[in-house]
């Protein structure tokens, strides 16, 4: 299948390099012509495992191109993926403005009949907007507008979407049905045919219902320290219950990233547009909000309340998660600020997200290794559930730092094990 995909960030760039590892024919459209330009010689903007030797081989292949060019791009195609940013507006709503843009592109240029579909996260109704925005610069010429959320994740999207359990396909008739299944053959996954808005509210719904057990689970951990209870043990025990679910039940300092802060600020937004206000969600975030401040309340109890003034606190970890660069929405952003306004000198390692952090912190210092970040610090705090870090030597660490505490807002290491090592050890709804 001839497949043309408009815009090359995460999803739109994952998208086209796995569909053509299946054997379609794809060619990914871009304005940012440096970016085309990188991509052309094998280089990912992105930081994703796997993602650069399918990038290569596909090209040489002759199976996945780069190009400016939509018009030339979209010609042969008889599929049109939709996969640009839609940033948040002020008031936490979704940006329409350059899917618009890119509809009514598409629309001057159609010369035959195509199936658009979205990929991006898109607000219900935005499938018909982008029928009407289409509509109105085509002329008569025949078109189906379709809706294919994404649900891969950053850090693995590669695999994600070559094994995704599930496709949404969210259509108005039987040929762009078709199209779309055709699309996923290669892919053996179990297929949801629906209408447009139940597809574009799927994605919705299951990104605010992760949230929501993250922040669940971040809640019971939080009476779990009140009550000398295991949130690790708890959150085994329910997960092994099918109808809840194991996955997303790790209790820390909550989410970040770019997805589930924003698309629960959208949802929220769009049940207000709708006249329902949404109680669950909000409580979420504010629920994922304070946990940060609980991580920076945690550190100042380990100094005796005495303050952080002049402290120096070793921060180990940046991204959001492990495996990515990404420091969008990263809990790092938060809590580095915090300790910094309550006098602390922050020094920091992450092992690949320092070059983006720096342009969000820039009053922190940054270190080389994490031997050199802890070394001589009074404190150190994980923030993020890097390999890394799990493996460190935690005698050596002992050693490097002026005084053993160590906070950990993502339950590295065994409360036992470091309090047999001499720790003042203090994680997420656990025993101290
Ligand atoms: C998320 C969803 O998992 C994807 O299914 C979805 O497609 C994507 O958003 C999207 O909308 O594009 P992603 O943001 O890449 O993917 O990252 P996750 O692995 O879901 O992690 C999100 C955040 O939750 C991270 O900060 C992570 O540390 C945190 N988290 C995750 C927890 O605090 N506890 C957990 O048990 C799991």
């Amino acid at each position: 299948m001839k497949i043309c995909i408009v815009g090359t960030g995460y999803v739109g760039l994952v998208s086209g390099v796995c569909y053509s590892e299946v054997g379609h024919y794809v060619t990914c459209v871009d304005k940012d012509m440096k970016k085309v330009d990188q991509l052309k010689q094998g280089r990912s903007p992105i930081y994703e495992p796997g993602i650069e030797e399918l990038l290569v081989s596909n090209q040489q292949k002759g199976r996945l191109h780069f190009t400016d060019d939509l018009a030339e791009a979209m010609r042969e195609a008889e599929l049109i993926v939709i996969a640009v940013g839609t940033p948040a507006n002020k008031d936490g709503s979704a940006n329409l403005s350059f899917i618009e843009a890119v509809a009514k592109e598409i629309g001057t240029h159609l010369t035959s009949y195509k199936v658009i579909v979205t990929k991006s996260t898109v607000p219900v109704g935005t499938g018909q907007k982008i029928k009407s925005w289409i509509q109105d610069y085509c002329g008569k010429m025949a078109f189906d507008v379709a809706s294919n959320p994404e649900f891969l994740r950053e850090g693995s999207a590669i695999y994600d979407t070559m094994n995704m359990e599930r496709a949404v396909l969210g259509v108005e008739s039987k040929r762009a049905e078709d199209l779309l299944v055709e699309l996923h053959r290669p892919f053996d996954t179990k297929i949801v045919i629906t209408d447009l808005a139940t597809s574009e509210m799927s994605k919705y719904a299951s990104n605010a219902f992760l949230a929501t057990k993250i922040s669940f689970i971040n809640e019971v951990a939080n009476v779990c320290e009140q009550l000398d209870a295991d949130v690790t043990k708890v959150a085994e025990v329910m997960g092994l219950d099918p109808r809840i679910g194991s996955a997303f039940l790790g209790a820390g300092i909550g989410y970040g990233g770019s997805c589930f802060p924003k698309d629960t600020q959208a949802f929220i937004q769009m049940g207000e547009r709708a006249g329902y206000s949404l109680k669950i969600v909000p409580a979420v975030e504010k629920v994922n909000f304070e946990q940060r401040e609980r991580l920076v309340q945690k550190v100042e109890r380990a100094f005796g309340g005495a303050g952080l003034k002049g402290k120096q606190i070793a921060v180990l970890g940046l991204a959001f998660k492990p495996n990515t660069d990404d420091m969008r929405a990263a809990p790092a952003r938060d809590i580095i600020p915090m300790l910094m306004t309550a006098g602390a000198n922050v020094v920091a390692y992450d092992p690949i997200a320092m070059k983006e952090a720096a342009s969000y912190l820039p009053h922190v210092t940054f270190s080389e290794s994490w031997r050199e970040a802890v070394c001589g610090a009074d404190a150190v705090m994980f923030i993020t559930d890097w390999k890394e870090f799990k493996d460190l030597n935690l005698k050596e660490l002992k050693q490097e730092l002026a005084s053993p505490i160590v906070i950990d807002g993502r339950n590295l290491f065994e409360p036992q094990v470091m309090k047999d090592l001499g720790f003042y050890y203090d994680s997420i709804g656990r025993m101290k």
